[in-house]
């Protein structure tokens, strides 16, 4: 059992192995990438390589967000597409949209759910073993999708795009791939998303990469105005308050690779959460700052 070890929490025992492990690698690594949320080697061989590290994050916003409805329940009720529509999901995880829904597919709905990594798709096959209408599985990259053109009646592509190092390929493959009266649907973070956290990812990370993304409610509309006519933004109101502390040291480590999370770190974090939340009376509170826009009339059509 390594020291550091609060309760029971297997998650950390298994990231101390990890970081055990990587310590070699480490040395042999000069600088981890600025730009990590872009970097399609740490995406695939460590942040998606498993559901893992969005299990651990979403089982965060599931538990302690302050709205009821759920974001995946909201997200669904945006989508508004005919009852035979063939539907795409790029970069669908752990298939989460849909196992969170599934009692409102419509059966004649046709889906495909794709994911630059085969992990995350794995877990999806096991999440959506009893989806009521049919589904297919495929690794694909949202900037170069092998589907003709016009193929889909509603894109969904949720927090993935600020992950496409090409934005504008990524919007004008969703664009091509619809078909002309056709929606693309897109949730993603606003700037000032759990930027609360910013202070504790910055003690297992001091090279926390702060830049903008790509891709959020603030700066989404101009990119994808590139490739559609009609662009709309929607809001879903929310907030995290949580008085677990190991909760919020598991939901920064999520985040961070295991390469940087030492022991030492982690009880630094863990003594800084701590304090945060008693000065707090006991709770810490984070801005959940999330939305989706709508986009549709596409250019590729
Ligand atoms: C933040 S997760 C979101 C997952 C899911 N859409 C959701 O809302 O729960 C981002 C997902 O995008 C995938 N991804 C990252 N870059 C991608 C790319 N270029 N093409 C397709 N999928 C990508 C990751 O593997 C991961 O599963």
């Amino acid at each position: 059992m390594p020291p550091y070890c609060p309760r029971e929490w297997q998650w950390t025992r298994g990231l101390y192995e990890r970081t055990a492990r990587s310590r070699a690698d480490r040395e042999e690594r000069e600088h981890v990438p600025m730009m990590r949320g872009t970097d399609r080697d740490y995406l695939l061989s460590e942040q998606y390589r498993t559901g893992l590290n969005l299990g651990i994050r979403r089982g965060f916003h599931e538990r302690y967000s302050t709205n009821p409805k759920g974001e995946a329940r909201w997200i669904f009720e945006q989508v508004s597409l005919p009852a035979h529509a063939k539907v795409l999901e790029v970069g669908c995880g752990d298939g989460s949209l849909w196992s969170q829904n599934v009692e409102r597919i419509p059966p004649s709905w046709h889906l495909t759910l794709t994911d630059l990594s085969e992990g995350m798709l794995e877990e999806a096959r096991q999440n959506l073993k009893n989806l009521p209408c049919a589904v297919v599985f495929r690794t694909a990259d949202t900037q170069a999708l092998a589907f003709p053109s016009h193929s889909f009646d509603g894109v969904i592509a949720n927090y993935v795009l600020y992950h496409a190092p090409r934005l504008d390929a990524a919007i004008s493959e969703l664009s091509r791939i619809l078909v002309p009266s056709g929606s693309l649907y897109t949730a993603t973070h606003g700037s000032d998303y759990m930027v609360e956290m910013n202070g504790f990812t910055n003690i297992l990370d001091p090279q926390i990469d702060s830049r903008r993304r790509s891709f959020e409610l603030e700066n989404g509309e101009q990119s994808l105005r590139r490739s559609f006519d009609r662009v709309e933004r929607r809001l879903y109101e929310d907030s995290v308050e949580v008085g677990n502390p190991e909760a919020v040291v598991q939901y920064v480590a999520s985040g961070v690779p295991s390469e940087l999370v030492s022991e030492e770190r982690l009880r630094a974090l863990d003594r800084e959460v701590r304090e945060r939340m008693a000065q707090g009376g006991g709770r810490l509170r984070f801005s959940n700052s999330t939305g989706m826009f709508i986009a549709s009339d596409p250019q590729g059509r």
